[in-house]
């Protein structure tokens, strides 16, 4: 599924299951989190108009779906909890270049964008198809459907803008990193975790 290397043990959807108000807290803060790093990209690539405009909608669709989750939150009598750290991501971040061109490091973090997009979308897939509850399963669904365009565009954009990059090669660096990093998850009741 989007070229990812390890799917998911469905196992993992029950161990979610089995603490709702935790993974729907953790799932909070990864929204968030997109939306900010979809803000960070436009302030540091501005020249780029149609980048600009693309991750603005992503930027509000994130938070679309944070307001989707807290609601669902709330509508439970759950609490959201305090932002989680989120391992995985920074595992991925640092395989981030940072000593290539200014170009190779904007590539490389639309790239970073787009691998978590593809896990998200993943593993929502896995949480769609797994869970007993009806509610979250539907929900689930629709924003993988959601992720799975934002990883697009991502890697659209990456292909875009590659003047000094094989995105090609890179990419598949990416997917082979990420899944080596993926095996030693899908243990706990995050959405990355
Ligand atoms: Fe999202
Ligand atoms: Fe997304």
């Amino acid at each position: 599924m989007l070229g990812l290397k390890l799917l998911t043990d469905p196992r993992w959807a029950n161990i979610a299951e089995g603490n709702l108000e935790e993974i729907l807290t953790d799932h909070a803060w990864c929204e968030q989190k997109a939306a900010s790093n979809a803000i960070s990209l436009i302030m540091y690539n501005s020249e780029h108009e149609e980048l600009v405009h693309e991750l603005t909608a992503i930027a509000i669709e994130e938070m679309q779906h944070f307001q989707m989750v807290i609601d669902i939150i709330k509508a439970r009598g759950y609490t959201l909890g305090k932002e989680r750290k989120d391992d995985y991501v920074g595992q991925l971040m640092k395989f981030n270049k940072k000593d290539g061109s200014r170009n190779m490091a904007f590539i490389d973090r639309l790239l970073f964008a787009a691998m978590i997009e593809a896990r998200s979308c993943e593993r929502f897939r896995v949480l769609s198809q797994n869970i007993k509850d009806e509610e979250l399963a539907k929900f689930y669904h629709d924003l993988m459907v959601s992720e799975a365009n934002h990883y697009t565009t991502f890697l659209n954009f990456a292909r875009q803008f590659s003047t000094d990059v094989d995105v090609d090669k890179r990419w598949k660096e990416w997917l082979d990193f990420e899944g080596k990093l993926i095996q030693s998850y899908g243990t706990k009741e995050a959405i990355h975790g």
